[in-house]
């Protein structure tokens, strides 16, 4: 990997399927971005540990989110693609990070806020110190790019101020990352059921999830929450009719929109032939995606050579950054 490309790094969670509004809100990104940058894409295994303490299905996770991504677009040869724990120095940076962060700035932090309280029998140190850990993960590889959603801006802010932090103490080590995405095209998926986006933890019919199989996928597009439908010609569409038609734009013909576009107008569209169309459109699209993702998950000895091929890359990017770390702290006595 040549260093004169701008790096690039993110975190992927472990845990979860990955559906429509992480394909187009983050996935996507991360596929048009292998050409121009150089990345690192990591499978977050450690910071898992924190919610999920129990380890029995981390195996078939991390198969799982690598197969999925890979299906995706993610392509192994271009970009580094590896598990967390495969970087062993990320540990070593986090200890040394964790002497730069003050317990009440870890305290004020809205996820572990709200992680304590979701999980009160389990408020770990490692969920205190979360934001720490993704500060290793990010400055090992000295990114400056991190394409990553809205909820994770606390975090890449703590993260600047740990980098500084230590740039400030031991000599300027680390750039400042920042988030990073193609901007105004970040697509945002409506959930089905016109209740905001989709996501993991709501209503499960109203998202489409990667894995999910054509006639699932179907059903739950017959199932989108519509109106009674357009009562004069040319009206403005509600929201969540709007939303539908925005999904049909994305992933759908313009011939197809454009029928139903006229239906609308002229008041005769039928939403059972439109929510149809939408599910042949949804499934074309996720089918294939989800089809390779099986064929993947299936080949363990290929996720085995991309892992290690990943943790080869990643490997060589740490060790070059702890080097520098190590001698600018003074921990280097011979
Ligand atoms: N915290 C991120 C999330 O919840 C995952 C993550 C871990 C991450 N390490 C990272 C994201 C480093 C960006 C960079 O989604």
């Amino acid at each position: 990997m040549t260093s004169r490309k701008g790096i690039v790094m993110s975190g992927i969670r472990p845990t979860g399927y990955l559906h429509l509004g992480n394909y187009f809100g983050a996935v996507r990104n991360y596929v048009r971005m292998q050409d121009e940058f150089e990345c690192y894409f990591m499978v977050a295994d450690l910071h898992s540990l924190t919610t999920h303490p129990d380890t029995s299905q981390l195996k078939d996770n991390i198969h799982r989110v690598l197969a999925e991504n890979i299906a995706c677009g993610l392509d192994p040869d271009k970009v580094a693609l590896y598990c967390q724990s495969h970087v062993p120095e990320t540990a070593e940076l986090y200890l040394y990070l964790n002497m730069l962060s003050y317990v009440g700035e870890l305290e004020r932090t809205t996820t572990f806020k709200d992680k304590a309280r979701s999980q009160p029998d389990n408020v770990n140190a490692g969920l205190l110190t979360y934001p720490v850990l993704q500060t290793a993960d990010i400055i090992i590889h000295r990114a400056s790019y991190v394409p990553v959603g809205k909820d994770q801006e606390q975090h890449l802010e703590m993260c600047r101020n740990f980098a500084n932090r230590f740039n400030h103490r031991f000599g300027e080590i680390f750039p400042e990352p920042v988030a990073f995405n193609f901007g105004e095209d970040l697509a945002r998926i409506p959930s089905l059921d016109g209740k905001g986006k989709m996501s993991k933890s709501e209503n499960q019919y109203a998202t489409i999830y990667l894995s999910d199989g054509d006639d699932l996928i179907r059903k739950k597009a017959m199932k989108a929450v519509t109106d009674s439908g357009p009562v004069e010609p040319n009206s403005p569409k509600p929201e969540i009719i709007e939303n539908l038609f925005g999904l049909m734009r994305l992933l759908g013909t313009p011939a197809n929109v454009q029928h139903y576009e006229d239906a609308w107008n002229n008041c005769t569209i039928k939403y059972g032939e439109f929510k149809k169309q939408l599910g042949e459109d949804l499934v074309s699209f996720v089918s294939p995606i989800r089809i390779k993702a099986e064929e993947i998950q299936a080949d363990k000895q290929y996720l085995k050579d991309i892992m290690i091929k990943g943790a080869e890359k990643a490997n060589h990017s740490a060790q070059k950054t702890m080097k520098l770390v190590r001698e600018a702290m003074g921990l280097n006595y011979y």
